[in-house]
């Protein structure tokens, strides 16, 4: 899964290509309508208001959409995050979400940043990922007679 996902130059993540829309392979919520980051804005804009520093951290920012229409509607009920970091492996999105974010107003825009990691220091705040967690590669294993397996894949006489 990490191979198919993530390989450089060959992985679904790692080439030009870009997935979402019409033209791809799939749409999310964020895409089809503002209405999914404006509703989400208000329980966050409630955990991050009395946080001192408060910062979000987004894994897999897909176009930018959701950070673009998120960073407006806390703006709007007047929480503005420290920080709105974005974790995104795929080179072709992370373009894709710089062309989006560069549309918001200077002061918002300025308080994203592109991670290729974890952020080094500990922060406040709140992490998101829509559509992100079935995308990371995991081992699969079972217990059997008290032993946890590996599940893996093989194969056989072709
Ligand atoms: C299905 S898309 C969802 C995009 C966006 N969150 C949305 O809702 O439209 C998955 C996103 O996660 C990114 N991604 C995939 N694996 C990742 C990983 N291990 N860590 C961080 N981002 C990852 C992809 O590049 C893509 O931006």
């Amino acid at each position: 899964m990490e191979a198919s996902l993530y390989a450089p130059a060959l992985g679904y993540y790692q080439t030009r290509y870009q997935p979402i829309g019409e033209q791809g392979d799939f749409i999310t919520a964020p895409e089809i309508s503002p209405l999914f980051s404006r509703t989400l804005a208000r329980p966050l804009a409630t955990l991050l208001e009395p946080l001192p520093d408060a910062c979000i951290l987004e894994f897999g920012a897909g176009s930018g959409k959701l950070a673009y229409e998120l960073l407006l509607a806390l703006d709007q009920l007047q929480v503005r995050p420290r920080v709105y970091y974005i974790l995104e492996l795929s080179p072709a999105l992370r373009e894709q979400q710089q062309q989006q974010l560069q549309q918001l107003p200077e002061p918002l825009y300025q308080s994203v940043q592109w991670l290729d990691h974890l952020p080094a220091q500990a922060f406040n705040g709140v992490v998101l990922a829509n559509e992100v967690l079935d995308a990371m590669p995991v081992e699969r294993f079972s217990i059997q007679e008290q032993q946890a397996l590996a599940w893996g894949v093989t194969e056989r006489d072709n």
